[in-house]
């Protein structure tokens, strides 16, 4: 089946969720005979699609499965770039890696990477990024910003501007940023974000944006060392959610961010930065790769460095650390 007639006639079910469309109207948007829609709806159903027919109503989709397929993240944007080509696989050691892979291959700007499930998922710091099949999301992007090198770090905290205002539109809940870019909810892990760029000179040449959030995972089912520090948006709530329905919401706040951040620099972004952040004017401690240093958490540098007032009253920058509440 042509993978464009699926995605427009899924879209157009969707749209029409719980309302019928008839046969007539399907074959006149889509440009196809009744057979061949009888037959598309047959392979929505196989991918467990509920589509209720019935004789001169048409078609009504009844049930969605939780599935993240282009399609069904497609019927569901509306961004300019971002996601509209979008490369899915069910399972990959990481979508970093499919990313990298992408560019190699030709991919532009805005292309999305993502699967059910990561065998082998990369976090900050060289640690492992849990992600069980078909429970979170786990997607990379691909940015081609014309920004000098050492401005790269502002693109993290960038993108953890953008997710927070996806996770909050789409669910309501309190999501707070930690520094640099790790998403809490009640000081538990909700969604990390993992940057990675290939430059020469002074140049970038590409930055994949990865970003990995637990949304229908169970509590009692992370591992045992993740359980007191992680947590999911079902988790949270009480409620399941659509998982291709959270990723066009990223998408399109990403977007949003992105543009801004080029067009205005990084001023409107520092202040919604700081208007989400969870630790600012309490007392941390910035685990640096030069040893601990104490402090409190004053707000964000230029640089997108955390500002850490010392017990000398001192301001100074930390670039690179783990932050923890004394
Ligand atoms: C962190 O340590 O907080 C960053 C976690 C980033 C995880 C995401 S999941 C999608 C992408 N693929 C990976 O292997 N890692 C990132």
């Amino acid at each position: 089946m042509g993978s464009e007639i699926r995605e427009h006639l899924l879209a157009l079910l969707i749209e029409h969720a719980d309302q019928f469309v008839s046969g007539e109207e399907i074959s006149r948007q889509l440009g196809c005979t009744r057979t061949a829609i009888w037959k598309h709806i047959d392979e929505l159903r196989k991918a467990g699609y509920e589509i209720e027919a019935r004789p001169k109503a048409g078609y009504c989709l009844r049930y969605q499965p939780d599935r993240i397929a282009p399609e069904e993240i497609k019927a569901l944007l509306s961004t300019r770039r971002f996601g509209h080509a979008i490369h899915y696989v069910e399972s990959v050691d990481s979508t970093q890696w499919l990313a990298h892979q992408g560019v190699r291959s030709g991919a532009k700007e805005g292309a999305l990477f993502l699967a059910d499930e990561q065998t082998q998922g990369r976090g900050r710091m060289g640690r492992k990024w849990h992600s069980p099949p078909r429970s979170g999301i786990w997607m990379s992007l691909l940015l081609q910003p014309q920004i000098p090198l050492n401005l790269a770090p502002q693109l993290t905290l960038m993108a953890s501007v953008g997710v927070t205002r996806a996770i909050r539109r789409e669910t309501g809940l309190p999501v707070t940023i930690k520094w640099p870019n790790d998403l809490l909810i009640d000081g538990k892990k909700v969604c990390g974000i993992l940057t990675e760029l290939r430059g020469e000179q002074d140049q970038i040449h590409y930055v994949v944006l990865g970003i990995g959030m637990n949304v229908n995972t169970p509590a009692a089912s992370f591992p045992e060392d993740l359980k007191t520090i992680a947590t999911s948006l079902a988790a949270e709530s009480g409620r399941t959610y659509r998982r291709a329905k959270l990723i066009a919401a990223i998408l399109e706040e990403l977007e949003h961010v992105y543009d801004l951040y080029l067009t205005e620099g990084f001023e409107p972004i520092r202040h919604s930065w700081e208007s989400f952040a969870c630790m600012l004017g309490q007392s941390v401690t910035a685990h640096t790769p030069q040893g601990p240093r104490q402090g409190i958490a004053r707000g964000l540098h230029a640089s997108g460095a955390l500002l850490l007032e010392t017990d000398e009253g001192v301001v100074v920058p930390v670039y690179s650390a783990d932050i923890r509440q004394v």
